[in-house]
């Protein structure tokens, strides 16, 4: 009790419902939570609203279609999988399985801000990995020798967001690979995929090769971003099977809806969908870094959906002149990093309006 007492709640993006009713207005945009502007593909949404006439039934608590069609779309056996309320969730689920209050879980500093409240929910040490330095080739992003050498003998997790959210920096194939096969045996590394769809195309590894070498690599996976389901919240592990059943010990029986079950076996068969909305969104990316650059703006390198972006003392002014514009970013005051914004890769229209109202604020004083 005293260790959930102790710990600081995420803070989730502004939603809009909240933002219309402070300023009574409408047609606010969100670049907030790394959402997929495009929205999920129009197979999708009709075969969740073919589900809802079922939505009287309990879902089929062992997703058994789901985890199949997933198990021929990543070449591994059922065996591996576990399905999650989100991804978050398997990161709340290894926590509770595998750390208690005499172990150590590592994450990196800046790191995704879920590592540390489900390490310190169960009363594990949290330590931080200092995160390389703003003027590095990869600012502010894992230093893999940092949390190598912060290994302890009880360290039970290490966490890796592989593109990291909110830096969007990422970790180099060679190196990642030569951090796992030192980690002692019984330390499981955690590598966070959640936007590995929009790192494929930088150096960022699909890992999913190297599952089957180490058996105490657990990669984690979303269907909130790319996929466009973050409302539906189902996410999916891939580990070795013992890892899997011990995961699935503590997984509530019903944890993924039907609706998300469907949703989610929809969307992985739309890749051709998928795939078109992360083109987009590059091409809208490097739209976005390239204006931000052109207004002297320091932008984090970024393998994700988002870009991080330096604002310096102004940030948390800006963050408040945008709000009463009607755009919701995000403020990154929690992780550290009071002089920056992160901001969500939007459609085309919502990031001119976002540029030109940025513009108008810079030019305007302090
Ligand atoms: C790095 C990272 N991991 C995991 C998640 C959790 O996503 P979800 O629970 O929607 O699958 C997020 C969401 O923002 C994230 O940024």
């Amino acid at each position: 009790m005293s260790t959930v007492r102790a710990l600081s709640p995420y803070v989730p993006g502004k939603p809009i419902s909240e933002l219309e009713r402070e300023l009574g207005i409408r047609g606010i945009v969100k670049l907030a939570s790394n959402e997929n502007p495009f929205g999920p593909s129009p197979r999708v949404i009709d075969a969740v609203r073919a589900e809802v006439a079922e939505i009287g039934l309990y879902p089929d608590g062992s997703g058994f279609e789901l985890k199949r069609a997933l198990a021929q779309h990543l070449g591994v056996p059922e065996s591996r999988l576990t399905l999650g309320n989100g991804s978050n969730e398997l990161l709340a689920f290894l926590a509770e399985c595998f750390l208690g209050p005499q172990y150590s879980a590592i994450y990196s500093q800046y790191g995704f801000a879920i590592y540390p409240i489900v390490i310190q929910a169960t009363g594990a040490e949290a330590i931080v990995a200092p995160a390389f330095a703003p003027e590095a080739v990869m600012p502010l992003g894992h230093d893999l020798g940092a949390m190598s050498a912060a290994i302890r003998a009880n360290t039970r997790l290490v966490f890796i967001a592989n593109p990291n959210n909110p830096t969007g920096t990422w970790v180099e194939p060679a190196k990642l690979r030569a951090f796992i096969a030192a980690a002692p045996a019984d330390t499981l590394v955690v590598l966070d995929e959640a936007y590995l769809e929009y790192g494929r195309r930088d150096a960022c590894i699909d890992a999913i090769s190297w599952v089957q070498q180490f058996p105490n690599l657990v990669l984690l996976r979303t269907f909130s971003k790319a996929y466009a389901l973050a409302g539906l919240r189902v996410g999916y592990s891939i580990s070795h099977p013992e890892i899997a059943e011990v995961l699935n010990r503590v997984r509530p029986a019903f944890n993924v809806s039907s609706l998300a079950l469907t949703g989610a076996r929809i969307a992985l068969a739309e890749q051709t969908y998928m795939e078109s909305c992360v083109s987009d969104c590059l091409s809208e990316r490097e739209r976005l870094r390239a204006a931000l650059l052109s207004m002297g703006l320091k932008v984090i390198p970024s393998a994700g959906n988002f870009l991080l972006v330096h604002f310096g003392a102004r940030a948390a002014q800006l963050y408040e002149q945008l709000l009463r514009s009607g755009f919701i970013v995000r403020p990154v005051g929690g992780y550290g990093l009071g002089e920056y914004l992160r901001i969500t890769v939007g459609a085309a229209e919502h990031q001119e309006g976002l540029l030109a109202c940025l513009a108008k604020c810079l030019r305007s004083p302090a």
